[in-house]
Formats: structure tokens, sequence, C-alpha cells
């Protein structure tokens, strides 16, 4: 008797257990959402709010040839200073005026707001708005960024967009864009034509099919660097009201891409955007255009050796 009833404890026992871990399975791989259909899309809601900061510019009287944005925390002071000595220096090159801004919400901890605020003053190369400054708030970052050429600056011809902890040669894109000659409906980068979406719910790119029920995203460019001629720029920020909201920002724009018909080209034949990092070599570097996972103190030492090579002929160069 007292055996019979062992034994049925202990296969309900196994039956909950069981049906726990799968449960657990479903709930790591598929998302939180495990009994609810996933809901339908949302699009994507521009805000009318005003900028809390503005770079010092008047782009109808000088307009740029190229405007990088560059996404970063508040709290990377660092990065943003070693970027502002090196690349991110506003520099003429080949007769084209090429300037880098900053791309940042704001702090929920006063003295950080303070701190954003003194040095847009200082620098006056800050584009800030009101939303909380994090990084699943990397999509709203980064149309902030579009909003801000759309009304301010439609006059330059080229933006590309790119993050703290990339080296960006921008003395080599320019000569790039200029022989490419393409300055309408144009955008590149580390092209992702068939990528799809991550359902590991650990990881920092998961997607749950709620946000996103695809199997396969649109074709995207890497979000440590892209580039898009400025009506391109001008556009994904028009139509993005009408595009599902997606948090991976290099994602939403490429949905912003397909909603428009504009196709992803690649800027040379060689590879030159580099998402996972490039050893470094003076040469080497000076014919890439990014290069990922690069610290604020090696950006140092990397620029001046670029530049030191910048009139001197490399082995193997044509
Ligand atoms: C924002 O939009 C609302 C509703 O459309 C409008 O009433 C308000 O004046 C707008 N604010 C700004 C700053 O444009
Ligand atoms: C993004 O910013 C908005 C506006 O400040 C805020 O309500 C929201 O919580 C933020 N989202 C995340 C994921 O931090
Ligand atoms: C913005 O989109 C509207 C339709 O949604 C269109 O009529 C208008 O021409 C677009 N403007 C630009 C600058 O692309």
């Amino acid at each position: 008797m007292a055996s019979k009833i062992l034994k049925k404890m202990f296969f309900s026992s196994v039956v909950l257990v069981s049906a726990g871990f799968c449960l657990f399975i479903k709930w790591t791989t598929d998302g939180m959402c495990i009994f609810c259909e996933p809901k339908r899309e949302v699009s994507f809601k521009r805000d009318n709010k005003t900028f809390l900061a503005l770079p010092n510019i008047d782009c109808s009287r000088t307009p740029p040839f190229l405007v990088v944005l560059v996404t970063s925390s508040l709290a990377q002071s660092k990065a943003r200073m070693a970027i502002r000595e090196t690349w991110g220096k506003e520099r003429v090159i080949a007769n084209k005026h090429v300037v880098t801004y900053f791309l940042l919400g704001t702090a929920l901890n006063h003295n950080n707001q303070v701190a954003v605020t003194a040095e847009s003053q200082k620098y006056g190369d800050i584009i800030q708005k009101d939303f909380i400054d994090t990084y699943y708030n990397l999509t709203l970052k980064t149309m902030m960024g579009l909003e801000w050429i759309h009304k301010f600056c439609p006059q330059s011809s080229f933006v590309m967009k790119t993050d703290s902890d990339v080296f960006v040669n921008t003395y080599y894109l320019t000569e790039l864009l200029l022989k490419k000659n393409r300055n309408t409906r144009f955008f590149t980068g580390f092209l992702k034509l068939k990528e799809r979406p991550i359902r590991k719910i650990y990881s920092k790119w998961y997607v749950s099919k709620a946000e996103y029920p695809g199997n396969t995203y649109p074709p995207f460019c890497s979000g440590t660097g892209y580039v898009f001629s400025t009506d391109v720029a001008s556009q994904v920020y028009n139509i993005s009201e009408n595009v599902p909201f997606v948090k991976l920002e290099d994602v939403f724009i490429g949905l912003c891409l397909a909603e428009l018909n504009i196709k992803l080209e690649e800027l040379h034949s060689k590879q030159t955007f580099f998402p996972e990092g490039l050893k470094f070599s003076p040469c080497r570097y000076k014919k890439i255009v990014t290069s990922h996972f690069v610290k604020p103190h090696e950006l140092l030492l990397y620029w001046s050796a670029v530049e030191r090579v910048m009139d001197e002929k490399c082995p193997g160069s044509r």
C-alpha cells in the first residue's frame, strides 16, 4: 500500500519536474510570453519634444560634407574626449568639411545632467533630448540624431552613425565617398544580409517574437558604423512612424530602408568596415573606415600613428 502511494508520488513529481523543465526551456528560448499569443507590432512613436542641447553649427551657412553621429553613454566622457582629440576633431578633408557630434539622452542623476550641460556648453558638439539614456533606448537615440539632420542639417551630404568604441578613419571615408560619388539613395556599412533574430533571453540582442515575429531581419548594416546620403537619413526619419519599433537600432534602420525600398551597397571592393575589430597597424588602419573595440587610450595612440604614415607610402599600396 505504502509503496503504491510512493510510486504515484514519484511519477507525479517526474511529470511535474519535466513539465516545469519544458516550460523553462520554452521561456528561455521564446521569451516571457508562454501562454499568450505574440502581441501586435507597435510602430515607432516620434515625440515632439524640443532639443535640450544642440551643436554649434548653422548648416544653412556652412553645410558640412559629412556629419558623424556618435552614440555613447553619459558616463563615457573619456571616450568622447578621445574622439574629439582624434578622428572626431572638426576638419577639412579634400576640401570637405567633416564634423562629429555626440547623441545623448538624459540622466536620472542630477549631477550627471549638470555635467552634460557643461560639456555641451564647452564643446558645442552634443545633441540631446529628454529620454532616459539606456542601452535599450538606442533606437530612440539614433532617431534623435536623424531628426536633427532632418530639421537642422538637411544641407549636409552624408551622415554616419557610429559608437564611442569605434576607430573611424574620417580621411579614408571621405576619400571613398568622393570616389563612389553616389550622392542620393545611398546606404553603406558592414552589410548583414540574412541575420536572424536572437531568441535566447539572456543575450544582449534578445528580441521576443512579440517585438519581431519574423524569422529573418531585412538587410541592415552593423550599428558600429553605417553611412547614408543625407536624403536617406532624412527619409528614414520621415518614414519611421510607419515602421514597427525594434529596440536594436541597426535592425530598425534596416526595416525603414526596406520600407523606402533603398538597397544596401558596398563602399569599396575591399572590406573597410570591421565590426569585430582589427589588429592595429598604421598602414592597415590607413585603409579602413571602422574598427570596433578600441579603448580611449588606444584611440589616441592609433590615430597619431595613422596620421604619421598619412603621407608615406605603405608597402603593397597602389
Ligand atoms: C506636441 O504635439 C501636441 C499634440 O500634437 C501639440 O499640442 C503640442 O503643441 C506639440 N508641442 C510642440 C513643442 O511642438
Ligand atoms: C527610454 O526612455 C523613455 C523616456 O524617457 C523611458 O520612459 C523608458 O523607460 C526608457 N526605456 C528604457 C528601456 O530604459
Ligand atoms: C515624408 O513622408 C510623407 C508621407 O508620409 C511624404 O508625403 C513626404 O514627401 C515625405 N517627406 C520627405 C522629405 O521625404
